[in-house]
């Protein structure tokens, strides 16, 4: 059941994944798909706009057969919930449909809505009359606005539901390069033992994007960068990045690890952290507006498009090794990288110029695009005497892997399905998120930023360049 059935994220990400799932054969034998919204519509207009979203939107190429095969289980409900008329509609919809098809009363509920919608629907949800078999509840993020916000959202939740049928969805932990890197560290003996501060000079988290807000003011503009992506996904990111090996891949193993990590992040100084917003520019050759310009944004907006700073995980493994990370939209290109950045060799026996075109080794995850790892070290250049230059190692999904990448919200849906909690993020990391985040928007309120600080299709503000630049570091060149 997909509430919010006529909104952005279930055209461009869930009916894609949907069918995906389907042309797959992954779906159960038995199911029904019940989409509930405001818009007015019934079965049919529902199936026909999610038509369109399949062809516009999913990775494979559409068949029809897949599609009625997938249409025939698809339901509509236009209601608001706040007249119990909606409830009951509802509930007799999925009544008809368990009888109808069998379904035993299996049910995963998907909250694709605006936060302010959810304590109607989860205290409707809640009733739980006679219902037979299991519910799970899947929750788009935001997850809250703060920390005091996310805590009401998990009592309310709790209240209804028990934690474990909560799935709380970050989609980066579905993309496959970000299930990698639990691959990369812990299925190989040789990355692990210089996995620390003792071999690792720090490391660089990049989630840049080209995109701007795309008409998503309303929730932006309250939004920010910094809850947008860096509460969420950037600090995922680094949560698998610098957590210690789990004993074991149960979902309880790998999120107590990785909460962990959360906990031992030290809060940033205001001299750490770097925020900025994009003015006018040009993106891949394009003329874009700025941030203020945007349809739905205040003239005069201190909303940030952009947040840099550098992190420390107080930990034996990583004390005083910095995570500088950044994020941001507008900016030159889009690409999600994690670079790991190891010591220069102590002692190089060439001479000091045999070295000019040597950098340090970088191991670099790249999450998107061109998927895959890359390792940079030094090599000799062919020819008389010894010069020495950077080379790549390079592992690349398209060359290794004939078949295609998954869409993260195929795995996450499936995932659900299966009662498999490990890739959803759990209410204690979502504390610790919040409470980093907090601080550094605290920090905030004492003074005017200076926006906008960048030009779209740049790098993001000067000032970010300083923060590296003090530490006598430099963002990876792109
Ligand atoms: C979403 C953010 O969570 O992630 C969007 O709300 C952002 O602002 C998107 O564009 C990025 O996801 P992806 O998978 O395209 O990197």
């Amino acid at each position: 059941m997909i509430f919010g059935a006529s909104g952005d994220l279930t055209h461009k990400k869930l009916m894609p994944a949907l069918y995906a799932l389907m042309l797959r054969r992954l779906l159960p034998v038995r199911f029904a798909i019940v989409g509930v919204a405001r818009t007015a519509g019934d079965d049919d207009s529902w199936r026909a706009e999610m038509q369109q979203a399949v062809r516009d939107h999913a990775r494979d190429e559409f068949r029809q057969d897949v599609w009625d095969e997938l249409a025939g289980s698809m339901r509509y409900v236009s209601t608001d919930f706040a007249d119990d008329g909606g409830e009951d509609r509802l509930e007799e919809m999925i009544a008809r449909c368990e009888k109808e098809k069998d379904l035993g009363g299996n049910r995963v509920y998907y909250l694709a809505v605006p936060p302010a919608a959810f304590p109607t629907i989860v205290e409707a949800l809640g009733k739980r009359t006679d219902q037979q078999g299991w519910t799970r509840l899947i929750v788009e993020k935001p997850f809250g606005h703060d920390l005091d916000s996310a805590r009401e959202l998990t009592a309310l939740l709790r209240a209804h539901f028990d934690e474990s049928e909560i799935f709380r969805i970050d989609h980066y932990l579905g993309k496959e390069t970000v299930q990698n890197m639990l691959a990369l560290r812990f299925a190989n003996g040789i990355f692990e033992p210089i996995w620390n501060r003792q071999f690792v000079d720090h490391v660089q988290i990049t989630v840049a994007e080209s995109i701007g807000i795309e008409g998503r003011a309303g929730y932006y503009e309250s939004a920010g960068a910094i809850r947008d992506i860096f509460q969420n996904h950037l600090l995922q990111l680094l949560a698998l990045t610098a957590m210690e090996p789990p004993i074991d891949f149960t979902s309880e193993s790998v999120r107590n690890e990785k909460v962990k990590v959360l906990r031992a992040l030290h809060t940033p100084g205001p001299k750490s952290v770097v925020r900025g917003q994009y003015g006018r520019g040009f993106v891949e050759g394009e003329e874009v507006s700025a941030y203020r310009e945007e349809k739905g944004v205040a003239a005069d907006s201190t909303t940030e498009t952009y947040v840099a700073a550098k992190l420390y995980v107080d930990n034996w493994r990583w004390a005083d090794t910095p995570f500088y990370v950044r994020m941001g939209k507008r900016l030159a290109r889009r690409e999600t990288t994690i670079a790991i950045q190891f010591k220069r060799a102590p002692h190089p026996p060439f001479e000091e110029a045999a070295g000019d075109g040597l950098r340090p080794n970088v191991l670099l995850v790249h999450v998107q695009p061109d998927e895959g790892v890359s390792l940079a070290i030094g090599a000799k250049v062919p020819g008389q005497g010894m010069q020495i230059r950077t080379v790549h190692m390079d592992f690349l999904y398209g060359g290794a892997f004939r078949t295609g990448m998954p869409e993260a919200y195929e795995r996450l849906v499936l995932d659900v399905m299966l009662g498999e909690a490990t890739l959803f993020t759990r209410a204690d990391e979502i504390e610790e998120q919040w409470l980093l985040v907090d601080a550094m928007v605290s920090a905030w309120q004492r003074d005017r930023p200076g926006f906008p600080n960048y030009a779209a299709g740049s790098w993001g503000p000067p000032s970010a360049d300083d923060l590296l630049h003090r530490d006598g570091r430099s963002w990876r060149r792109h």
